[in-house]
């Protein structure tokens, strides 16, 4: 069984699809077994108190350097015995020093088929809005391994979402949220846990179940 830390800043929506997968025993390696927020009012937080898993806050603001802040988040990291990292739309930035003590080792989700709508200044809101600007037919959402490179990483998992007309950002975020990433992620999560996920060549190879 692998220990999962999930990393938040916000809702918690995707955090309670990773725990209600767990529940209906879809991510049979893997146990989500720390929360970490970056602040305190986070509601994820209260999805993780709710579901008996032990949380963490850990605000960069409190640290007077990036290191003190890395030490931090590495200790709790460790502390937990982590094997999966998972970021579940969190918002303060991960050193490379992180990325590179957990290399391939964490997923993220963001909400748009990349290398679409997705980099630096693309989080929350401000992607469906950009995919609206554009005009784009389908969207989506894609899972994927963090790298040094902000969106960059080996890609795991995408879904397409169809935009309709007169959707909102708000209401094209939702659609995105339903019919794609609360599936991907804990689908993507489960892989992970049991061994299915090679990355080679900066791309992801998803191995046959084993018999
Ligand atoms: C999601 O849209 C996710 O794709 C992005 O941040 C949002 C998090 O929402 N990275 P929630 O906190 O899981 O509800």
């Amino acid at each position: 069984m692998l220990n999962i830390a999930v990393l938040v800043s916000g809702g918690g929506t995707n955090l309670q699809a990773l725990i209600d997968a767990q529940n209906r025993g879809e991510i049979p390696n893997g146990h989500i077994s720390l929360v970490i927020a970056s602040k305190p009012d986070a509601y994820a937080l209260k999805r993780a108190e709710k579901a008996g898993i032990p949380t963490a806050v850990l605000r960069r603001k409190q640290f007077s350097s990036q290191e003190a802040y890395d030490d931090a988040l590495l200790q709790k990291l460790a502390e937990n015995r982590t094997s999966l990292v998972i970021l579940a739309g969190f918002l303060t930035i991960i050193s490379n020093r992180v990325i590179h003590a957990y290399e391939n080792q964490i997923l993220n989700i963001h909400p748009s088929l990349i290398p679409s709508f997705c980099g630096e200044g693309y989080y929350g809101l401000r992607v469906h809005e950009e995919a609206l600007r554009r005009g784009v037919k389908v969207t989506g959402a894609t899972v994927h391994f963090v790298n040094e490179v902000c969106d960059g990483g080996p890609i795991i998992l995408q879904k397409a979402v169809a935009v309709q007309s007169g959707d909102t950002p708000e209401v094209l975020q939702r659609r995105v949220m339903e019919q794609a990433e609360w599936k991907l992620l804990p689908k993507a999560a489960a892989l992970f846990c049991a061994g299915r996920l090679v990355v080679k060549d900066g791309r992801v190879e998803i191995k046959e179940e084993a018999e």
